[in-house]
C-alpha cells in the first residue's frame, strides 16, 4: 500500500474487483439447468454491501506477499457465496419469512422456494469448489477450506441460525446473545479477514492479531445489525425493517435497549482497530473497515 492511502479509492477499486470476481467465477447464467444459475447469479449479484470480500482483501494487505492476486478473488468470492447462500435460506418461510432483500423481492419471491433452497445448496458447495482451485500453495488451500468450513456449520453460521430459531419468544441473557450473534454472523465475518491472512501469508502472531481484530468486529456487525433493523426504513435497509421485534427475536436492542447497544457496538470497534496496532499503516483498510460497519446506518 502507498504511503497516502485514500480509503474512498481503496473501496471502490475493491468494490468493483468484487463484482468483476463474482461475475468471473460465478457459472454464466446459460449453464444447465439455467434457471438455478440464473437464481444462483440473482442473489450473488445486484447488491449487497460485499463487507466479506472487502475484509478478505484488507487482510491482503497486511502481508508482503503480493502474488496470489488471483487466490484473493477466490476467496473474498467463495465467503460471499456462503453469505449469499445464508441470506437466502434466512429468508425463506420457514425462516424469518422475508419479501424484500437488498432492495428485491427475495429469491423465493423472484424465483420459487425449491429453487431457493437449491440455491443456498449450490452456493454453498461452488464456494468449496473455488477455495479448492484458489491459485496458491496446497497448504494454504486447505487451511482455508477447513476455516470457511468451521465458520458456515453447525459451530459457526448454521448453528448460531439454529439458536435464532429457537430463541423466538423467550428470554436470552447476554452471554446466550453474544454467543449466538458470534456464531450466526460473528464467524463468517471473522473467518473473511482470516481467509485475507492465509493468502497473506501472515505468521501466527499476525493471525491472532488478525483474529482478535475480526471476532469483535463480527459481533459489532450483528449489534449494529439489530440496530438497524429498529432504527431505519426498509427503502434505507433495503430490506424489511423491524422484523425482529415483530418476530419477537431476542436482539441486543430488545434485550439492553438502543443506548447499550450502541455502546457496545462502539466498544467493539475500538478493541478491533486496536488490535491492529502492530501492522502500522498497512492496517489502514483494515481500521476504516471497522469504522465504516459499526458506523454505518448514521
Ligand atoms: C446481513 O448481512 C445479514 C447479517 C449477517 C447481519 P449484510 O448486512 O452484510 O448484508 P448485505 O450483504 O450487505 O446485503
Ligand atoms: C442473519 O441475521 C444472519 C445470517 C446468518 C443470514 P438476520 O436475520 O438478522 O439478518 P437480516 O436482518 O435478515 O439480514
Ligand atoms: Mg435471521
Ligand atoms: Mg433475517
Ligand atoms: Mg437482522
Amino acid at each position: 500500500m502507498s504511503a497516502v492511502f485514500h480509503f474512498q479509492d481503496w473501496l471502490s477499486e475493491h468494490s468493483e474487483r468484487t463484482e468483476l470476481a463474482l461475475d468471473r467465477l460465478l457459472d454464466s447464467a446459460q449453464t444447465t439447468p439455467s434457471r438455478l444459475h440464473e437464481a444462483m447469479r440473482y442473489a450473488a449479484q445486484g447488491g449487497g454491501k460485499r463487507i466479506r470480500p472487502l475484509l478478505v482483501y484488507a487482510a491482503g494487505h497486511l502481508g508482503n506477499n503480493h502474488q496470489h492476486f488471483q487466490a484473493f478473488d477466490s476467496a473474498a468470492v467463495a465467503i460471499e457465496c456462503i453469505h449469499a447462500y445464508s441470506l437466502v435460506h434466512d429468508d425463506l418461510p420457514c425462516m424469518d419469512d422475508d419479501d424484500f432483500r437488498r432492495g428485491r423481492p427475495t429469491v423465493h419471491k423472484a424465483f420459487d422456494e425449491a429453487t431457493a433452497l437449491l440455491v443456498g445448496d449450490a452456493l454453498q458447495t461452488r464456494a468449496f469448489e473455488m477455495l479448492a482451485n484458489a491459485d496458491c500453495d496446497a497448504n494454504s488451500r486447505l487451511r482455508m477450506i477447513r476455516a470457511l468450513a468451521s465458520a458456515s456449520g453447525s459451530r459457526g453460521m448454521a448453528g448460531g441460525q439454529a439458536i435464532d430459531l429457537y430463541s423466538v419468544g423467550k428470554k436470552m441473557d447476554l452471554a446466550g446473545l453474544q454467543q449466538m450473534h458470534a456464531m450466526k454472523t460473528g464467524a463468517l465475518l471473522s473467518r473473511a479477514a482470516e481467509l485475507g491472512g492465509i493468502v497473506a501469508n501472515l505468521n501466527a502472531t499476525q493471525m491472532l492479531q488478525l483474529h482478535q481484530y475480526s471476532t469483535a468486529l463480527g459481533l459489532a456487525f450483528q449489534i449494529v445489525d439489530d440496530i438497524l433493523d429498529a432504527t431505519v426504513d426498509s427503502q434505507t435497509l433495503g430490506k424489511t425493517a423491524g422484523k425482529d421485534a415483530a418476530a419477537n427475536k431476542p436482539t441486543y436492542v430488545t434485550l439492553l435497549g438502543l443506548d447499550y447497544a450502541q455502546k457496545q457496538a462502539k466498544e467493539l470497534q475500538e478493541t478491533a482497530i486496536g488490535s491492529l496496532d502492530g501492522f502500522g499503516e498497512k492496517a489502514q483498510a483494515l481500521k476504516e473497515l471497522a469504522l465504516l460497519v459499526v458506523n454505518r446506518g448514521k
